[in-house]
């Protein structure tokens, strides 16, 4: 099951990204943000346990304009089909918000792929997003790829 992340949530979404950076698959978070940005974040529940096994956050940044973050699957349940599910959540809020473009910086290309986006230039991402970048270790030799997907069937 996908749902809206609570507050009681941060504590396991902090230690699901931060698992997943130690292999430096995605960015680490402080758990301040994560607490500050909670609203952004959807979690994928077991429904066996009521575990929350994974996690995902749709970011606002301009717009039209609007960036998937911080994906991240506990390893025992990857490959399952809860990251497509995550995803196409953030996807469908993106488009209840009538978000025309969705971005990501991600390793997993063909993962994003298969969800629909496409691979862009970085460079021509707004330079609002560079904010987040200063923080990042790997500023300035990122090398994560963008990718893009842009709505198609938005009601206005
Ligand atoms: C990327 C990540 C979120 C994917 O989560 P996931 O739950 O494993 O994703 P899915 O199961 O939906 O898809 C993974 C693969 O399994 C396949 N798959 C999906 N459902 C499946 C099923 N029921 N049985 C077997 N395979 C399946 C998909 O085709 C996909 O293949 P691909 O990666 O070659 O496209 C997860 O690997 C992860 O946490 N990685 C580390 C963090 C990261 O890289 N995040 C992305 C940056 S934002």
């Amino acid at each position: 099951m996908i749902r809206k992340a609570s507050l009681k949530d941060v504590k396991k979404i902090h230690a699901l990204i931060s698992e997943q950076a130690k292999g430096g698959h995605l960015l680490a978070r402080a758990i301040t943000d994560l607490y500050s940005q909670i609203r952004d974040f959807s979690v994928a529940v077991d429904g066996n346990t009521g575990e929350i096994v994974g996690c995902g956050a749709l970011r606002v940044i301009w717009e039209d304009l609007a960036e998937v973050r911080s994906v991240a699957v506990q390893g025992d349940f990857q490959g399952r089909g809860i990251g497509c599910k995550l995803v196409e959540a953030l996807m469908e809020e993106s488009f209840e918000m009538r978000i025309r473009k969705v971005f990501v910086l991600t390793y997993r290309v063909s993962f994003f792929s298969r969800l629909g986006f496409a691979l862009m230039d970085k460079n021509l991402l707004p330079h609002k997003i560079w904010a987040d970048c200063v923080k990042c270790p790997k500023f300035p030799e990122c090398d994560e790829v963008a990718m893009i997907k842009e709505a198609t069937n938005q009601k206005d």
